[in-house]
């Protein structure tokens, strides 16, 4: 009997211990959900707005794939994006392609990879480039070109943010076509102006718009037949380039060269260099017109010699971000951002030369 009065107290200990402890399981559950604490409940609150809106405050990634440093504007062209990236507390994945196509499909496809929230990039030719943009879309990460252009499927991107280059090339020639009438300049031999051109890398938009505008242009005027096109050949965009070049249409025709038309600046202070080491003076002998307007071309206007740049700003970094904004924030944008964009002959460089921001 003592024995069974001890049994059940020791049951009824157990008992009791087990109730507890399940109370404390459902007790702990119930006091969660029915008052969270309030730094909890505010935490929650703002991750679930951020998550679900897509929200404005998040800070947003973009992947920008450059072409490379060839140049005096890209390389203000890199500061600029970088600039305005950090002004506009955007994160940049920045990769330089160092003028390789396979480089610069490589960072997109490390971009979309790594899930940024848009993709920047200047194609440095214009074909090849449909199976990449495919593979961003599908992954949802939109795309912004930037300067050059793609001959993709214009579903493939949302934007393109560019300045005119046919125009550009347009401007270069209409400016010597009155250079010469408002000078009453004349051939330095027989009776046609013979024109050199430098042009841009193979394949690329710009070089090819470039030169289609400055050839139209010739066609356009009236007394089209007083030019002739001599030589015409990649500078590859490089001062390095555009001096060999020229340095082999000199070799042909020192002496026929009336026009050296240079698709961008570096190659014109190449040529200038062959040009001065030919024994001929540049801007006097050679009347020479380059792209972009970058300070180095300004400093060689002031020296008399070269006798105009057409601009091609560098400056779209800002126009970048706020688009790159726009997109992350679902909003429309045109499907063609322009940029605007200036003509400087050399009789103004000395007085725009302190406004110049590359
Ligand atoms: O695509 C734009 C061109 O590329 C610029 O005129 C040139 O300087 C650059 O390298």
């Amino acid at each position: 009997m003592k024995l069974l009065k001890k049994l059940l107290s020791v049951l009824l200990v157990l008992v009791m211990l087990f109730s507890l402890a399940a109370c404390g399981e459902n007790g702990s559950a119930s006091n969660s959900s029915a008052s969270p604490s309030p730094s909890s409940s505010a935490n929650s609150s703002s991750s679930s707005n951020s998550s679900s809106t897509g929200s404005s405050d998040k800070k947003i990634t973009l992947g920008f794939a450059q072409v490379g440093s060839e140049s005096e504007w890209r390389t203000a062209n890199t500061e600029d994006i970088k600039r305005a990236a950090e002004a506009a507390g955007i994160t940049l994945q920045f990769s330089d392609a160092q003028q390789k196509q396979e480089n610069q499909i490589k960072a997109i496809r490390s971009f979309i990879a790594s899930e940024v929230d848009v993709i920047s990039f200047c194609p440095i030719v214009a074909t090849g480039w449909d199976t990449v943009l495919q593979e961003a879309k599908d992954a949802g990460i939109p795309v912004i070109l930037v300067d050059r252009g793609v001959s993709a499927d214009p579903s493939l991107y949302v934007t393109h943010i560019c300045a005119d280059a046919l125009a550009e090339g347009a401007n270069a020639f209409n400016w010597i076509h009155g250079y010469i009438k408002e000078k009453g300049k004349t051939p330095r031999s027989g009776d046609v102006f013979n024109i050199a051109i430098l042009e841009g890398t193979v394949g690329s938009s710009v070089a090819a718009d470039r030169l289609k505008g400055f050839k139209d242009a010739i066609a356009a005027v009236e007394d089209a037949d007083k030019y002739n096109i001599l030589f015409s050949q990649t500078g590859e965009y490089t001062r390095a380039k555009g001096k060999e070049v020229m340095e082999s249409f000199l070799k042909s025709g020192a002496d026929k060269i009336d026009i050296l038309f240079a698709a961008n600046d570096d190659m014109a202070l190449g040529a200038i260099q062959a040009i001065e080491a030919a024994g001929l003076k540049p801007g006097e002998d050679i009347i020479i017109v380059s792209i972009d307007a970058a300070k180095g071309a300004f400093n060689a206007m002031i020296e008399g010699k070269m006798n105009c740049a057409v601009e091609h700003t560098p400056n779209f970094g800002d126009l970048l971000m706020e688009t790159a904004k726009k997109i992350v924030a679902g909003e429309e944008v045109p499907s063609k951002i322009m940029v605007e964009e200036g003509i400087f002959p050399a009789d103004i460089a000395a007085q725009e030369l302190p406004n110049r921001t590359y």
